[in-house]
């Protein structure tokens, strides 16, 4: 067993909540048997993400329940999409009753918790803020593939997802050279582009669409008209899934929607690949990833990293050091205050250098 050494915090939980990704497990072992042989602690595991907490879905996390899963994807432990704070009616409080946030209190005081970590993405860590505001320990560890959390300069999940969509984005360039076509693919990301910018700049994608920067079609035809000319026979275009054009991207969410229902499709891809072969008479098809990018098992460097971040977090419960996200900075682990990554989302700035790579490759970013 590991060198004992004090600790102020005797029992925590664990959860992991929102969209599963690879690395997730990985953390779980990180933080769980660190604190098990190094710290002597004692870790309650929490089913399905906030819902488990509220519904008092626990068990003890052991020494065994950590072998053999730094490679497996997913979540050992499940997970939601439970937002507590969220108000709803009464009338759908679901079978918690009304109060989720009175029902985890009530059981973080009866497991006998000393603190609560929360891996998690951007709505985690925002409900994660507020029951620290509520008076619980609390500490978070970024996860997502969309890597949109600020405060840290990567999440974990991103590097799996990165490793897949361009695996994608290679193979589409085979079929694509193959038929002489335009192919488009459509990689997660609902708010910021971080994939699909990664992504088509690691896959050599000829444009890229981001939420960042809403795109104008004729411009995306226009540069795939140049390539054409020039005796390229095929392209390949990598849209994030909330790109949008400049039209798009001046209209009401809820107006959008409409559009779309009545006009084309709810997918980015779809949406693009449909424009392209109308204005500009190129065979085009359009592929959507999916959920492909969030399963698998994590990429080495999501194992470095969420393991890291997993011992790095009982570090800080042995310290007593609570209210806090475990960050990655300038290649070395750290924390910072958990108000830093709560209610906020981390874009892609328009002047970040790998947009600015892509555009010196040639890129077309939809401008
Ligand atoms: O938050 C990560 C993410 O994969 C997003 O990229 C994607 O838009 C969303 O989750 C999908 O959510 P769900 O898993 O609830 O369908």
């Amino acid at each position: 067993m590991g060198n004992f050494r004090p600790s102020v915090t005797r029992r925590f939980g664990i959860l992991t909540s929102g969209g599963d990704c690879p690395g997730l497990n990985a953390a779980i072992r990180g933080v769980c048997r660190a604190a098990l042989s190094r710290y002597d602690m004692k870790v309650t595991g929490i089913a399905g993400g906030y819902r488990g907490l509220i519904g008092g879905d626990a068990r003890e996390l052991r020494l065994e329940d950590c072998s053999g899963i730094l490679t497996r994807g997913g979540t050992i432990l499940g997970t939601s999409r439970e937002k507590p704070f969220k108000t709803e009616p009464a009338a759908n409080a679901g079978e918690f009753g009304v109060d989720k946030v009175a029902a985890i209190k009530d059981n973080y005081r009866k497991l006998g918790l000393d603190c609560l970590v929360v891996l998690g993405g951007n709505g985690t860590h925002t409900t994660a803020y507020h029951l620290m505001r509520e008076g619980l320990n609390v500490l978070g560890l970024p996860k997502t593939i969309d890597n949109d959390i600020v405060g840290t300069d990567r999440t974990f999940g991103f590097n799996s997802a990165l490793a897949i969509a361009t695996d994608a984005i290679d193979r589409l360039h085979t079929t694509a050279q193959s038929h002489n076509r335009v192919m488009v693919i459509e990689l997660m990301g609902n708010k910021a582009g971080w994939l699909a910018l990664y992504a088509g700049v690691a896959g050599g994608g000829d444009v890229i669409l981001i939420p960042e920067i809403p795109y104008d079609m004729k411009s995306i035809t226009g540069h795939l008209k140049k390539r054409a000319e020039d005796g390229k026979s095929f392209s390949i275009v990598v849209v994030a899934e909330g790109a949008l054009s400049v039209e798009e991207s001046g209209m009401e969410k809820k107006d959008r929607k409409k559009y779309w229902a009545e006009t084309s499709s709810p997918s980015a891809a779809y949406r693009v690949a449909r424009e392209i072969e109308a204005e500009t008479g190129m065979e085009t098809r359009a592929t959507v990833l999916g959920y492909v990018q969030r399963g698998g098992i994590p990429s080495a460097t999501d194992r470095i990293l969420a393991t890291s971040m997993g011992t790095a977090a009982a570090d800080l419960l042995a310290r007593g050091e609570y209210g806090r996200m475990v960050a990655l900075s300038g290649g070395g682990i750290t924390s910072v205050d958990l108000s830093v990554p709560a209610e906020k989302v981390k874009f892609v700035p328009r002047d970040h250098f790998m947009v600015n790579t892509a555009l010196s490759v040639g890129t077309c970013v939809g401008e």
